[in-house]
């Protein structure tokens, strides 16, 4: 019940307290004084009506003081009583708004059960501090990743600096070479972390135009295909007709398949297959890219698209995957208003990625025959 509801209630409570006393009052009193008084107007003639009227006033006087007594009593019971539980509950919610405030976000308000406005306010500060909480883990988390990420390329370019300081080692290609690709690994782990707080935090403007399926696949493809071409994989892509255009930002959705298609490579051995295709389904254009590469284990597959994450850390660390690729393409699908998943039957066997997108209302639809609408 809500708390002006119960407020009703025992006022009319204290009320009905009230008119039970006068009732019983008048029931026990009133009987007894006109029946003394008739009896005493009897033994003295003519004074009946200044008697009957002296057993009314009496009578009623009586009723209405104790009437009022109790509603007063009772009044003042449950004044005393509602406010030491407002009172309680609220200096209970204040305690813990203050240690939320100071850090500590595992305290909880006890729902305190005198209305539903109090429980949902309790409710609505436990939520806030769960957030809170979740939140500043998930800070402390990001500081250490990145902390840890940081350490590798700058040890090795400090340990290079000191050996060539010391002349342990010569300035030659070979050191050159090390060391720019340590300081490469650094820009890209720090625009990388510029890319994902952005269009985390939707900070990061997206330019939304109606883009065609078929025209953003083929500039991914063709973008990579030498990379396919070198390592052996074939890249196949094929775009569904009938498909509908999309409304997107074009270089942000080209990173996000990119993306996908970059790490489908680097994960497919040589002679395998990576389809990159686009259909219609139901609302959406659904994006897909399959590769008949390493596969990822189902204990894996909810945690790839976590900052950070990769799943046989020294293999894809060694390649420069610092693991925030898939945070992007999440981000930015999000930011696009879709979703992306991932399914992977196991263990080198495939993984496909799927990014679902709103088709563009009414748009016209792509078909092989019709370029450029
Ligand atoms: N197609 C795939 N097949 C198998 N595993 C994959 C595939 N795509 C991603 N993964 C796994 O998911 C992890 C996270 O991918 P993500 O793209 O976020 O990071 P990364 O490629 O290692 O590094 P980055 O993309 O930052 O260079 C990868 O390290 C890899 O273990
Ligand atoms: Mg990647």
């Amino acid at each position: 019940m809500r708390f002006g509801g119960r407020l009703v209630v025992s006022m009319a409570l204290v009320m009905l307290c009230g008119v039970l006393v006068a009732w019983l009052v008048a029931q026990a009193v009133g009987p007894g004084v006109f029946r003394d008084h008739m009896e005493r107007a009897s033994h003295e003639p003519g004074s009946v009506a200044a008697h009957a009227l002296e057993a009314f006033v009496s009578a009623s006087t009586a009723t209405l003081a104790a009437a009022l007594g109790a509603a007063v009593v009772t009044s003042l019971l449950a004044g005393f009583l509602v406010s030491r539980r407002v009172a309680s509950s609220l200096r209970n919610t204040a305690t813990v708004a203050a240690q939320v405030s100071a850090g500590r976000f595992d305290v909880r308000v006890m729902p305190p059960g005198i209305g539903s406005e109090f429980d949902e306010l309790a409710g609505a500060i436990n939520a806030m501090a769960q957030r809170l909480g979740r939140n500043d883990a998930m800070r402390r988390r990001l500081m250490a990743d990145i902390a840890h990420e940081l350490r590798t390329p700058v040890a090795t370019i400090s340990a290079y600096l000191d050996a060539l300081d010391d002349g342990v080692e010569v300035l030659s290609p070979a050191t050159t070479e090390v060391l720019q690709a340590q300081a490469s690994r650094l820009t890209r782990l720090a625009d990388d972390l510029g890319a994902v707080m952005r269009a985390e935090s939707g900070a990061m403007p997206l330019d939304l135009v109606p883009v065609d399926p078929h025209e953003l696949i083929e500039l991914c493809a063709e973008s990579l295909r030498p990379r396919y071409e070198r390592s052996g994989v074939a890249l196949v892509t094929e775009v569904r007709p009938g498909t509908p255009r999309i409304l997107a930002d074009r270089d942000r959705m080209g990173q996000v398949l990119g993306n996908l298609v970059d790490n489908a490579v680097r994960h497919t051995p040589a002679g395998g297959t990576v389809r990159l295709t686009a259909e219609p389904h139901g609302a959406v254009v659904r994006f897909a890219v399959a590769d008949t590469g390493d596969g990822i284990e189902a204990e894996h597959l909810p945690y790839v698209f976590e900052r950070f994450y990769r799943v046989d850390v020294a293999r894809d660390r060694g390649h420069g995957g610092s693991g925030i690729g898939l945070a992007i393409v999440r981000a930015l699908v999000l930011a696009h208003g879709g979703t992306v998943s991932v399914l992977s039957p196991g263990k080198s066997m495939g993984t496909t990625f799927v990014v679902d997108l709103p088709a563009r209302p009414d748009g016209p639809r792509w078909h092989p025959f019709s370029r450029g609408h």
